[in-house]
């Protein structure tokens, strides 16, 4: 006799017969519980299903285990991560930090999942990230994950509109709700009236704006952005700031690689990373972008 636990039932199987199925609408928390104290099931004509547990409020989106990373450089080995452990709970807002070349972007990437961990666990929402195909990796990252760069990374020769509807398309939503949605974040943006204007004819900002909308398109579950401010002036920083604490206060997972401590200063929690390590992880007392806008 088995037990399966799957997103939304708990399902009794005896050799390949399902003896019952229980549908529970929190079992989404339930499988992120922490403690089961009992569990009793018996079945005739009726159905009893006790459990007695702890629930974990707060799930884990992100959990990382002794993470390595090397760059293979003809006969050179560099190792870039050397054992990275953190996790990061469901609306949390976090900032990495550390100089350059410490292992910022390349931790970013495998959380991305551009780029894979050479050793370690990662697990996502609870799914675990390992030896996936291209195919595969791709769909968890459309599905999971929405990216911001510091250099924008928004295709010149499309509007704004169609730079936002872009991964859209790419989980195969038809055109009308593409544009319906698109529209939808650019006005959360603050960018309804460029939605017909090419990048090159954007403010730095109004790019970045568009690079959020176009991350927020598809829902993801976690907001990566590296470097989100790093080719914006100051005043600029903080409005973009605004906007990502505002998508934060809305529930989303936020990672953001910064150089800048008073960027650092506006998320909740400061991870420091020196030589491939984690020196320091602290939460920080956040300070409200809109203090300076
Ligand atoms: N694809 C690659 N091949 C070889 N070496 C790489 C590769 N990507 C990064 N590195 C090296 O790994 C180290 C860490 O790079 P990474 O980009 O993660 O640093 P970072 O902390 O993001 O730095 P910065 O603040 O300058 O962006 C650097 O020494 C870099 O040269
Ligand atoms: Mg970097």
């Amino acid at each position: 006799m088995v037990l399966l636990f799957t997103r939304n039932s708990l399902v009794l199987k005896s050799s390949k017969k399902t003896i019952l199925t229980v549908t529970f609408p929190f079992l989404n928390s339930l499988i992120y519980c922490t403690e089961f104290r009992f569990l009793t099931i018996s079945y005739d004509k009726r159905v009893i299903v006790l459990a007695n547990f702890t629930i974990n409020n707060h799930h884990h989106m992100i959990q990382i285990k002794d993470l390595h990373k090397s760059y293979q450089m003809g006969n050179n080995s560099l190792h870039v991560l050397k054992g990275i452990n953190f996790n990061v709970k469901e609306g949390e807002m976090v900032s990495i930090m550390g100089s350059s070349g410490s292992g910022k972007s390349t931790l970013l990437n495998i959380l991305g999942i551009l780029d894979e961990a050479d050793s370690g666990s990662y697990i996502l929402d609870g799914v675990s990230i390992k030896n996936l195909n291209e195919k595969v990796a791709a769909n968890y990252r459309n599905k999971f994950l929405g990216f911001i760069f510091q250099s924008f990374n928004l295709i010149n020769y499309k509007s704004a509109l169609d730079n936002v509807a872009m991964p859209l398309y790419y989980q195969g939503v038809k055109r009308k709700e593409r544009i319906e949605k698109a529209e939808y974040y650019l006005e959360k943006v603050g960018l309804s009236a460029w939605s017909h204007h090419l990048p090159n004819e954007l403010s730095g900002g109004q790019k970045q704006r568009v690079a959020i909308a176009r991350a927020l398109a598809s829902n993801p579950k976690v907001l990566l952005a590296d470097e989100p401010t790093g080719a914006l002036d100051s005043k600029t920083s903080q409005e973009v700031m605004e906007l990502i604490q505002g998508i934060n206060d809305e529930g989303k997972t936020i990672l953001m690689v910064t150089h800048e401590h008073d960027i650092a200063q506006m998320t909740k929690r400061i991870v420091h990373i020196k030589d491939g390590l984690i020196i320091d992880d602290n939460p920080v007392e956040q300070v409200r972008a809109s203090l300076y806008v």
